[in-house]
């Protein structure tokens, strides 16, 4: 099916026939009028039409998006906060149903959508994925009923406005995960109760160590773990079950990274029916449960803090042209407004911002945080790829070739030895590229934190070492002490996470 086909077969509330025609009573402006507007919104992705389900076709992700009240351009921001949510955990946990589950509980899906995809669903044989089918839009997913690309759809609270990122839990789609994490300010890991599947997500291999290992790296720093299928007759809201979940998550999370009492939080839910989502669940269906449904801990959870006063830092996701060249990505740090002048690295281009778009909506001025579409004037689309970062001139970031770093080995491949070298694929917030380890410099004692005095000229799983790194394309990269955000990173090989490190240092030649 081409994209334009799939935004027909998932216009929510129409009634269009197999021609993408709609058949109401003014039927024919109505149809010059949507089909403009989707040209346009395929063109420059920022969709504005309402009741649409919007797909982007440029990126690794795709764009749920609800009925929206059209706001007068250049509008200023409201006062409520922003954050990115990712949804991780193991494949089939549930992921994809409670993003569906929770747009359908904020009323941007309506039943007569919830029938069709039912219909749907069933006729594919997966009657169980309706709720799924929200987010995952593409044929593929559904037929197969995996999230492959990150979902990504918004939705409001009382103090927040949030934005889901869905990411997919398939061992194959790990680098699209790390996408998702790394745009992410919190976390909802998802775990499935149901009897065998926490087991085989938690075992090693399963994806729900990975995605928690990865979104700590990733600069996810606060997660609510939701312990879902509540429901599913093998748990029946069993406090047993739920008990012994957390019991075997918090030793593994604090050995992560996390800080349990202060970062983590546990929650159990039901995606699929929508239990201690919205409101609290009954007391008739789980007695036991006293703390808040899943809308209220987003609401009350901290995000990090940025500095809008910073200098500005928005490393690029996704460009494409409109009216100049559009490029998208998150706000690390500082603040951007319409006719700033700013530079892209690494390959130092001066531009000047034309308009700043934050999710549909055109803004005069932005803060860290935001995922935006900046349009810019004084650079080709061409000379743009995913990874560069649009910078503050006066404190622009830096590009390296080479820096420093501290690693901790997770696990390298069967007789695999990490030594000077070994080569991988270096995921540093949008930017992916092969790495060398050129030097290894010391290994650190993981009790004492302290560097061993012999000379270190290779290391095993669960090693931490200090060493150089080298990248044949200049990229940009700032210490980890500076900017958590820009100076965290995975190694892959062969599709699974060898490493997770910090950037220690930068060569002195290329500070800014
Ligand atoms: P990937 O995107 O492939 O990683 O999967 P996912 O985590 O998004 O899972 P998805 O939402 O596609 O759901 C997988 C299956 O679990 C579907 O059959 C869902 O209906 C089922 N499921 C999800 N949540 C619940 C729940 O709360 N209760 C029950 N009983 N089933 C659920
Ligand atoms: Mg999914």
């Amino acid at each position: 099916m081409d994209i334009e086909e799939e935004i027909r077969a998932l216009q929510l509330d129409s009634a269009e026939d197999s021609n993408g025609t709609i058949s109401t009573e003014d039927g024919l402006h109505q149809q010059v009028e949507v089909a403009d507007k989707m040209e346009e919104d395929l063109k420059c992705g920022i969709g504005e039409s309402s009741q649409q389900v919007h797909i982007e076709d440029k990126g690794k992700d795709k764009e749920v998006s609800a009925p929206e009240v059209e706001e007068p351009e250049g509008m200023e921001l409201d006062k409520k906060r922003h954050l990115n949510v990712v949804f991780i955990g193991h494949v089939d946990s549930g992921k994809s149903t409670i993003g569906g589950q929770i747009l359908f509980l904020s009323g941007q899906v309506d039943d007569r959508t919830i029938q069709k995809y039912e219909k749907e669903a069933k006729d594919k044989s997966r009657e169980s994925w309706y709720m799924a089918y929200i987010m995952d839009t593409n044929e593929e997913e559904r037929v197969k009923g995996i999230t492959v690309e990150v979902g990504r759809a918004h939705f409001e609270t009382e103090t927040t406005r949030f934005t889901i990122l869905d990411a997919p839990g398939h061992k194959s789609y790990v680098p699209n995960m790390i996408s998702g994490a790394s745009q992410a300010d919190i976390g909802v890991l998802v775990i499935s109760a149901r009897k065998g599947e926490f087991e085989t997500g938690y075992e090693k291999g399963g994806q729900t160590r990975e995605h928690v290992q990865l979104a700590k790296t990733l600069g996810v720093s606060k997660l609510l773990v939701v312990v879902n299928k509540m429901d599913e007759p093998t748990v029946n809201w069993s406090k047993e079950r739920y008990d012994e979940i957390e019991s075997k998550m918090v030793p593994f999370l604090r050995s992560s990274g996390y800080n349990v009492k202060k970062d983590v939080q546990f929650l159990p839910i039901s995606g699929l029916i929508g239990s201690n989502m919205k409101t609290v669940v009954e007391k008739s269906v789980c007695p036991w449960w006293n703390g808040p449904c899943l809308l209220e801990a987003l609401d009350a959870i901290e995000g990090p803090l940025r500095d809008p006063n910073g200098p500005f830092r928005m490393p690029i996701i996704d460009r494409f042209k409109d009216m100049g060249t559009v490029v998208m990505g998150k706000v690390e740090s500082g603040s951007v407004s319409e006719g700033d002048s700013l530079v892209v690295m690494p390959n130092k281009v001066q531009v000047k911002v034309v308009a700043v778009y934050c999710d549909k909506d055109k803004v005069r001025h932005a803060g860290p945080g935001e995922n935006l579409r900046v349009r810019l004037a004084g650079i080709e689309e061409e000379d743009i790829i995913s990874g560069f970062v649009l910078s503050s001139i006066a404190k622009s970031v830096p590009a390296v070739t080479e820096f420093f770093a501290q690693l901790q080995i997770l696990e390298l491949l069967e007789n695999a030895i990490f030594t000077a070298g070994y080569k991988a694929i270096l995921h540093i917030h949008s930017v992916v590229e092969e790495c060398e380890i050129v030097e290894l410099l010391q290994e650190i004692d993981p009790k004492t934190k302290k560097p061993k005095k012999k000379k270190v000229l290779f290391v095993k799983t669960n090693a931490v070492v200090v060493c150089r790194i080298q990248v044949n394309n200049m990229i940009c990269v700032e210490k980890f002490a500076n900017f958590p955000q820009l100076g965290r990173f995975t190694l892959r090989t062969e599709g699974k996470t060898v490493a997770v490190g910090k950037v220690t240092d930068i060569p002195s030649t290329t500070r800014s």
